[in-house]
């Protein structure tokens, strides 16, 4: 096996912290608006085994904003169906040109496995339970546009967090710039061993406690299939657990509400929360696109 291939990005919690800087600030240098043949010639093939809007559209964007061509590669509808193993799709779709690859998989470790077979540099776009980095990096990106330093930012986050990629990376890279970080959710949704995962994480048992003086609030989805396999009954979780008005006025008045997306309006956030001035979760969309071109620019090397 060789070692992933210089570029890549697996995950965020074997990155250090300059690292993620120089990522981040290469970002604020890209400019979806003026394109920059910076990766002219080049193929991004994108490889999707499972659904996704906004890391699909923004890879595909920031790849085509740089100059690169583009490749979609869905498992359905591909000879994935058919069998064909992980590695001889990546094998198969190296051989047909590929540069750099963008894979979201729904098993953990999925894109690691690629990057040590494949001499290209791979992009982890989501890996089951494990990391989601590129969204880690454009939440970073996006309460760095409203804070002055992630260090003692006192970030909440409610919901989901067991099964989130997205939690597991931004508290990966949250903790290393000295963020204090509250989680919340049902016992169900919780990190068994939270408080050995990161320094400064905490869990509270109300969202009232964990949102009161924050300054950035991250909202996960909540998947109904998974709510069925704990004690509350959907709406339940609504009143113990749901983004409210109400609950937002705890927290600071410069706190800033994001969420991933997907969101489910009326389940883990009202509408009115999810289209308040202080709601971030468009702009954390629409800055996707500058950090994916970040990453892909450091991916084939043109970083500098
Ligand atoms: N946040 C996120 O990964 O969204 P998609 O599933 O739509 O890509």
């Amino acid at each position: 096996m060789n070692k992933a291939a210089r570029g890549s990005l697996l995950g965020i919690e074997h990155l250090d912290a300059k690292e993620i800087l120089r990522l981040l600030t290469l970002a604020r240098r890209m400019n979806p608006l003026k394109p920059r043949p910076l990766l002219r010639g080049k193929r991004v093939l994108l490889l999707f085994y499972e659904p996704s809007t906004r890391t699909r559209a923004s890879f595909e964007i920031a790849a085509k904003s740089l100059g690169a061509m583009t490749t979609l590669v869905l498992s359905s509808g591909s000879s994935i169906e058919k069998g064909e193993s992980l590695l001889d799709t990546g094998y198969t779709l190296r051989a047909v040109g590929a540069d750099v690859m963008v894979i979201r998989h729904p098993h953990a470790g999925a894109p690691l496995l690629m990057a040590t077979h494949l001499d290209i540099p791979v992009v982890n776009a989501g890996d089951g339970m494990h990391e989601h980095p590129t969204q880690a990096l454009l939440d970073a990106y996006t309460i760095l546009r409203h804070k002055k330093t992630l260090k003692g930012l006192q970030m909440a986050i409610v919901g989901d967090i067991y099964h989130s990629r997205v939690a597991r990376s931004t508290i990966h890279l949250l903790s290393k710039f000295g963020a204090r970080i509250t989680l919340c959710g049902p016992p169900e949704f919780l990190p068994e061993v939270a408080t050995t995962l990161a320094p400064g994480l905490h869990i509270t048992r109300t969202v009232e406690e964990a949102v009161r003086g924050s300054d950035a609030i991250m909202v996960l989805r909540v998947q109904k299939e998974r709510l069925a396999g704990t004690k509350l009954r959907l709406q339940e979780y609504i009143s113990r657990y749901q983004m409210t008005m109400a609950r937002l006025k705890l927290a600071r008045r410069d706190a800033i509400v994001m969420h991933p997306g997907p969101i489910i309006r009326g389940l883990e956030i009202t509408w009115e929360v999810a289209d308040c001035p202080q709601s971030v979760i468009v702009e954390e969309v629409h800055n996707g696109v500058p950090v994916r071109m970040a990453i892909l620019a450091n991916a084939l090397g043109k970083a500098s």
